[in-house]
């Protein structure tokens, strides 16, 4: 398993680092087979697995459940939890707390927190305390109210200045990586080499120190809609439906199960046959 120093050597090296999200047993399992240096359980499970409409429904709980799952599909990978919507503002012993039971509990090497100003102290507070910190910067869909919607952030001198000074001080604050989401590419740039720390981008361009996605928008999974920044290698919800439809099918035309999927006893042979 690749850990938070091989992430910084990785930069140092210029190998770029593969990342992906994550949010149950198989996904851990095959991102694992796959040879993925990190998966990400991201608060997105709220609108891609779960249905919600943004990622402010996602509950301290539900990152637990899902990290433990992504854990025993992906044993020998280094997994990041996100800190869910206001689980890391209001104090720094709640803080604290939440991100002792997302690593005890939920079993996440890291975690993930979005923003910066009063976010910046609390990744002190968490890296002080032990805990492995990313940082999440640029479009932070946790804000998606504040925002105003899901847009490109950091398009102005001034957005962009702004973000490069963010971005100091999360690593400042001892993040070991930072993700970039949605910001233009040559923005991304700046800050990759402005940084010593690793930049993941998302909708970020070429010049990030890591790529990450979404694991069902990378294979087209059940997704309803796919934004520009992202690459599909897949199609699954096609194989998915012909499988599916094909055993409706057999169902209804009685041509499954065959006898070559059932048990057999000597017991009880049929009178009306
Ligand atoms: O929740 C998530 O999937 C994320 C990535 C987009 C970085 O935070
Ligand atoms: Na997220």
């Amino acid at each position: 398993m690749k850990t938070t120093k091989d992430f910084k050597q990785m930069k140092m090296d210029n190998e770029p680092i593969a990342m992906v999200t994550a949010y149950d047993y198989p996904a851990g399992k095959l991102a694992e087979q796959a040879g993925m240096d990190i998966l990400l359980v991201g608060d997105s499970l709220g609108m891609v697995a779960l249905g919600y409409e943004s990622t402010v429904n996602v509950t301290l709980e539900d990152m637990i459940l899902h990290t433990r799952a992504v854990r025993r599909g992906a044993k020998d990978t280094f997994v990041v939890t996100d800190m869910p919507f206001m689980t890391y503002h209001a104090t720094v012993s709640e803080t604290l707390y939440h991100a002792k039971r997302l690593i005890q509990e939920g079993g996440a090497h890291a975690v993930k927190v979005e923003g910066s100003g009063i976010v910046i102290e609390m990744i002190e507070h968490l890296t002080g305390a032990g805990v492995p910190v990313v940082g999440h910067l640029g479009l932070t869909p946790q804000s998606v109210g504040v925002l105003g919607g899901y847009k490109v952030q950091g398009k102005t001198e001034e957005e962009g200045n702004k973000l490069i000074e963010d971005a100091k001080a999360v690593e400042q604050a001892g993040a070991f990586a930072v993700v970039l989401e949605c910001v233009p590419w040559q923005l991304a740039e700046a800050v990759t080499e402005q940084l010593s720390i690793p930049t993941i981008g998302i909708g970020a361009g070429p010049k990030t120190n890591g790529q990450v996605l979404v694991y069902h928008d990378v294979i087209d999974y059940g997704v309803d809609r796919v934004s520009k920044f992202v690459k599909q290698y897949a199609h699954i919800s096609d194989d998915i439906v012909n499988g599916l439809k094909g055993y409706v099918q057999d169902v209804r035309q009685k041509t499954f199960p065959q006898l070559e999927h059932s048990f057999k006893t000597k017991q009880f042979t049929s009178q009306t046959k």
